[in-house]
């Protein structure tokens, strides 16, 4: 007879002998230029990923667990930070943030309904969705075209006296100014909320992005830095930050018992809390109107594994951007984007601005380079106030445009991405190098 230890071995071993006979395959697969599809993203793993998930599974713990203690800790030590949240996607995560700069425990530095928060139209939707949500109003500031980040020179004129935060993506993985945003956060007692989902890994003056500012949030979706299917985080250095987004992320809840354990504060019977009677189950009492965000203990499995393996994903991009930055940056018909000299970015794509004269528009170019089975990508949703979901709301109340958003429009109208994940080897790269350069006649 086995023992259960012993099955349990047996099930992991040919959890790894699969993933060596139907998935190292595909992953080894021979490149035929042209045939093969050349994805912008995509998930790189090994058995240790799939090893991991059948362990959970055994488990059955299923919910937050042990996989999802491993990982926060993890992750806060990869950033040097001091507290990590796992929550379900890397919108959840930018909620979350958001959220929790709307806690009363926060006194008049509280975000409140009609207070301002600055960002930029040129990016992801959920970076601004949660602000539109709670009925804040989103102040809007053009980009620089060279960085296709904010303007930070834009940023006094976006401030008012209800401006109480800033929320900034790092786009495609290449810092924003952060020492002048910083800076402008400190000078007017700011929140800095930084949307790290597309930039984990990249370092601003030799510090990770996503915790120069109060909160950074990440995203664990197939296409992002790693992944763990549907997956997120939310990191801070402030206990109080994290008290109020643990609460917010778990149900709104004042205990912060982990699952499966009770009375953790040692006086769940003897409080008092609210106008509720003395000694009412601390368990069930509610500081914040929260939401439940978190993610499973099988999610949290894959996402130990790949944190193992992140550091050389980070190498692997930084590699992949340099390769394709050499190809490319003689074509005059393209402006390809660019870092800070402060900046150590992270790569998430390659950002390529068709020139007014090229001779060609940048859907021309990204219906040549799909035709040749070359994946592209537009700056997500480039100017997001044209968007449908704008319609319902009026411009000076419910959002502003501070500075014309002028790049902005250049950046929805004449840019697209293309991939470098580590996925990525150098024919694929090279290919898509040449299909670029037969479009620009080169
Ligand atoms: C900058 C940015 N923020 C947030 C998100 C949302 O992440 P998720 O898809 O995990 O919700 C994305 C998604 O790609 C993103 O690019």
């Amino acid at each position: 007879m086995m023992t259960a230890e012993e099955l349990k071995a047996e099930i992991l071993a040919k959890t790894a002998e699969y993933y060596r006979m139907v998935e190292a395959p595909k992953q080894a697969a021979a490149f035929e230029p042209g045939k093969s599809r050349v994805n912008y993203a995509g998930r790189v793993f090994d058995e240790k990923e799939m090893v991991n998930l059948v362990d959970s599974a055994l488990e059955f713990w299923l919910t937050y667990g042990r996989w999802s203690r491993q990982f926060e800790e993890g992750l806060a030590k990869y950033l040097g930070t001091r507290f990590c949240l796992l929550v379900n996607s890397g919108s959840s995560a930018n909620l979350l943030a958001f959220a929790t700069l709307t806690s009363p425990l926060l006194g008049a530095r509280r975000v409140n309904r009609g207070d301002e928060v600055i960002t930029v139209a040129a990016g992801f939707p959920t970076t601004v969705a949660p602000v539109v949500q709670y009925g804040a109003v989103p102040v809007f500031v053009d980009v620089e075209l060279e960085t296709a980040n904010v303007d930070a020179a834009q940023l006094e004129a976006a401030w008012s006296p209800r401006t109480k935060a800033v929320m900034l993506a790092h786009t495609l993985g290449n810092p924003f100014n952060v020492k002048a945003v910083k800076a402008f956060c400190e000078k007017h007692g700011l929140w800095l909320v930084e949307d790290n989902c597309d930039a984990l890994g990249s370092k601003y003056d030799g510090k990770f992005t996503g915790t120069w500012g109060d909160i950074g949030t990440s995203s664990f979706y197939p296409p992002h830095h790693m992944t763990m299917g549907e997956g997120g985080a939310v990191y801070t250095a402030d206990p109080l930050l994290h008290k109020i987004a643990l609460s917010i992320r778990d149900w709104g809840r004042d205990c912060w018992c982990p699952s499966g354990k009770d009375n953790t504060c040692g006086c769940r019977f003897t409080k008092q809390f609210g106008k509720l009677p003395v000694g009412y189950d601390h368990k069930y009492v509610y500081s914040h109107f929260g939401y439940n965000l978190k993610a499973t203990d099988m999610q949290a499995a894959v996402g130990c594994a790949q944190l193992e393996k992140f550091p050389g994903f980070v190498e692997k991009r930084k590699a992949n951007y340099a390769r394709l930055y050499e190809g490319l940056k003689d074509l005059p018909q393209l402006s390809v984007f660019r870092p800070y000299p402060e900046s150590d970015p992270s790569w998430f794509g390659f950002l390529m601005t068709v020139s007014k004269d090229a001779g060609f528009t940048r859907n021309d170019l990204g219906k040549h380079l799909e035709a040749r089975n070359v994946q592209t990508r537009n700056l997500f949703a480039g100017n997001v106030t044209k968007h449908p979901c704008f319609a319902d709301l009026a411009e000076g109340r419910d959002y502003r445009v501070a500075t014309p958003l002028v790049n902005t429009d250049v950046i929805m109208n004449d840019a697209l991405w293309i991939g470098l994940y580590p996925g990525m080897g150098d024919a694929k790269l090279d290919y898509m190098l040449q299909c670029v350069r037969d479009m620009c006649g080169m």
